[in-house]
Order: C-alpha cells, then structure tokens, then sequence
C-alpha cells in the first residue's frame, strides 16, 4: 500500500479529514500528517497523531521524531536533511480541508508554512479539497485559485452543497465527505493506464481571413480542449494538441502544434491522424469562410465590402474516412437550446463517431470561454451520461472514462469490416 501524505489547514472540516485518514488506514496505506498553525485550533495534533500512529508536524523548523519514515517503515538512524522528507517520500498529497487561504498562497506558489512549502516540493500528484463557507467559495478569487490549480495539474476534489458550518446557512463548500477523499486519494495513486497510447486533440477557434488583417472567427477559448490534453497526459497518453486560436493556457505536458484557419487544422490534423489512438475533436471549426480573402487591407474609403462564403471541409468526415477500427474518435457539439442532444446524437450518426459530447449553448455560464461545463455524453452503445455543470476538468474526466469504456467494448465485426472498406477508400 501507499505512503500518503495528508495536509490539514485552518476549517471547521478538519474534524471530517481525521475520519478520511481513518479510512485510508483501514484501506493499508500509511498515512503522515502535517497541520497549519490554525489548524490546530480545530483539530489537535494528539488526534491525528493517535490515529495515524506517527508524529504530526506543525512546522517547518521542528525536527520529525520519525525522521521522515511512515508508519511501518524502520526510523533511519539519521534525521533527514530536508525538512520536505515526508513529500518527497510521499506518493500522494491529499490537502484537506483547504482553506481558502491555504488555496490562494498554493495557487500563488507561496511557501510560508510546512503545508505550503510541501506542495512546492511534492514529487507527487497533489490533490486538494476546498472547505469554507459559499461566499467565499463562489467568491472570484477562490474561483480563479482554483482554475490555477486544476491547470497546473492539481486535482480537485470539488466540495459538496448542504447545511454550513455558519448557523442557517446552505450552500456549496461543505468539504467532501471522507469516503471521497479517500477515493481522491486512491485516484492520485492509479497507475497512468494510458501509458503508450497517443491521444490527439483539436483546440480553440478557427480563423478564417476577410482580408489580410479581419477575419471570421467564434468564441472558443480552448479551454475544455486543454482540459481534454491535461487529464489525457495525466493518464500517461502521449498527447499532441492542434490548437486554432485559444485564450486558455496549453497544458505543458502537450506537444502543441499552431493553426490559423481551418484548412490548416485540417491538414495538421491529418497528418497527425494515423498515428493516434484516440481523437477528441474539440476544436470549433469554421463551417464557412470568405471564397476570396483579399490580398491587403480592405479600405473604408472602398465602401462596405460584401463577403461572399464558401463551404470550409469537413475536417471530421475526411478523418472518419480513413480511420482504423481501433481508434475511438470523439466529436463535440455546441448546440442551442432545446432539442439539443437529439441533434448531437444526429451529428453522431452522421459522422460515425464513437462518441459525441454536446453541450447547450443556450446557457450562461457554461460552455464557449466559460471555465465551466456541462454536458451530455452520447455513445455508439446507447449510453447517455449527463455530467452536471462542473469544471471543464471534471468533464474531460468523464469524457475520458467514456472513452476508456469504448475502448473495452471493440465495435462491432460488421462496423469494423465497413470502416476497413472506408479506409481503403478513403487512402
Ligand atoms: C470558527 C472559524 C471557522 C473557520 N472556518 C473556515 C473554513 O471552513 N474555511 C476557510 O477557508 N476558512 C475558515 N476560517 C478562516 C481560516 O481559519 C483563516 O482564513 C486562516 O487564516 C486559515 O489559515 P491556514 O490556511 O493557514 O490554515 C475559519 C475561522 C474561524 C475563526
């Protein structure tokens, strides 16, 4: 079993985190606490210190009477050099509760106390678990905190809604119970099951040239893409993202290929195609594009120029041509309000996708450059999930357990004896 290390901060919730560390004991794993100053004021030491059967440190400058072992292990004869031994020798990092505090010094790279400074250190997946009251938790700051966090890799494990600590308050913030931080816990510990598979993604918004400095364009930021490329690299995928234009920040563990319009995302796409295992087409690709882009600067004295449009290619219907039959591709569907997800399951049939995720663009809040999302997840089986409004990296999650499940599941010998004929043709 696991070393897991687990970080308490200043919150009510601290007494849920000894019942959690409780059950990841149970569980085998050998548990080292450290608390924040404030912590202690909720929780003492003598507590997580009886159940975990180690030490807990508070500081960064108090010597660790078990020289950094975890329960189980024999004390080395020698104090480590490093107050950072038990992150280092960590295989998880659980933060839990989070304070809003201990979130914006994380997200801020701050290293003023043992909790904080670990997290600097962790050579291990990170996980945290916001706790506070609503306000705080909606407040923009929190929010902007934790985006940061979740881009850098950091999982968070979202809080629940219900009675608050503060008399007569309901509302989100109340921590995650302990059975979900353990399962967080256990999460950071998988191995990556997508090691050796090539995952390539579409990204952002096409552009498509008016003159030589107007263009056609949409609002997709990319984010829900490079959620997409993040969460797929988390997994161990080797992840290639072709990404138009985008707002949103490209996990650095991509390899990132550049594109303007969408004959150039086409092409990359293409010649990215064969060698993927798994396409997620998030890009929103322009349907039309100016048929005779002019060469300079369109001048106002000209008068109101009058755009005639062409067809762009269907990107996704060349690639569906010349797949193999064990790619699983995945499209995406920005539709608009009511009869939504008939229309992405249409959109699903007609392009011989494996999946499609459809998302209402009716909504506020959600969707194109929002830092949320909410989907129904269609399948070529017959399933539909529906993920609630969440992070766009709690719904790259779920599109990627959708595709881990497709995976399990090969399509069927006649499918497969079509799609071989298609692939020939499509050569
Ligand atoms: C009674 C009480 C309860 C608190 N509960 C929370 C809480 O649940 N979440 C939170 O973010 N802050 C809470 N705070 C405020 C934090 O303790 C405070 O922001 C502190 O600076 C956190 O320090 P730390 O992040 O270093 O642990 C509470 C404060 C008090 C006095």
């Amino acid at each position: 079993m696991a070393r897991v290390l687990v970080g308490v901060s200043g919150g009510i919730a601290a007494y849920k985190t000894l019942e959690a560390v409780r059950l990841a004991i149970k569980t085998g794993h050998a548990v080292r606490v450290i608390q924040t100053p404030t912590s202690e004021r909720f929780v003492g030491r003598a507590s997580f210190a009886a159940i975990t059967g180690a030490p807990v440190l508070g500081g960064e400058f108090e010597p660790d009477p078990a020289r950094g072992a975890y329960p189980g292990e024999p004390v080395p004869d020698r104090a480590p050099i490093s107050h950072l031994a038990l992150v280092e020798r960590a295989e998880a990092y659980l933060i839990a509760p989070a304070s809003a505090n201990t979130l914006a010094k994380l997200a801020h790279g701050f290293a003023d106390n043992l909790l904080t400074a670990a997290a600097l250190a962790a050579p291990c997946p990170v996980a945290v678990a916001p706790a506070m009251n609503q306000r705080m938790y909606r407040h923009p700051a929190t929010q902007a905190n934790l985006a940061r966090l979740e881009q850098r890799g950091v999982r968070i494990v979202p809080p629940g809604e219900g009675d608050l600590a503060s008399h007569g308050e309901y509302g989100i913030g109340r921590l995650a119970e302990p059975a979900e931080l353990l399962e967080a816990c256990e999460a950071l510990l998988r191995p990556p099951t997508w090691a050796g598979l090539r995952v390539l993604v579409s990204a952002g918004g096409t552009r498509e040239p008016i003159d030589t400095v107007r263009y056609i364009g949409n609002r997709s930021s990319g984010k829900m893409a490079f959620a997409l490329a993040r969460e797929a690299a988390r997994r161990g995928a080797e992840v290639t993202v072709v990404a138009a234009a985008t707002t949103g920040t490209p996990p650095p563990q991509a390899r990132l290929v550049r594109v303007q319009t969408a004959a150039e995302l086409a092409r990359a796409c293409e010649r990215e195609f064969e060698r993927c295992d798994v396409l997620l087409m998030a890009a929103a690709v322009a349907d039309f594009r100016p048929a005779k882009p002019a060469a300079a600067k369109l001048k106002k004295e000209h008068g109101v120029p009058v755009l005639e449009l062409e067809p762009t290619d269907d990107v996704l219907g060349a690639l569906v041509a010349r797949r193999r039959r064990d790619q699983v591709m995945v499209g995406f569907a920005a539709e608009h309000g009511a009869g939504a997800v008939e229309s992405g399951r249409g959109k699903m049939a007609r392009k011989r996708l494996d999946a499609i995720v459809v998302n209402d663009i009716s909504r506020p809040g959600i969707g194109f450059d929002a830092d949320e999302n909410l989907v129904t997840i269609l399948s070529r089986t017959g399933a539909e999930r529906r993920v609630e409004q969440s992070s766009k990296a709690q719904v790259a999650r779920a599109v990627l357990d959708e595709v881990e499940r497709l995976r399990r599941e090969p399509r069927e010998e006649a499918d497969g004896a079509r799609m071989g004929a298609r692939s020939t043709a499509g050569v």
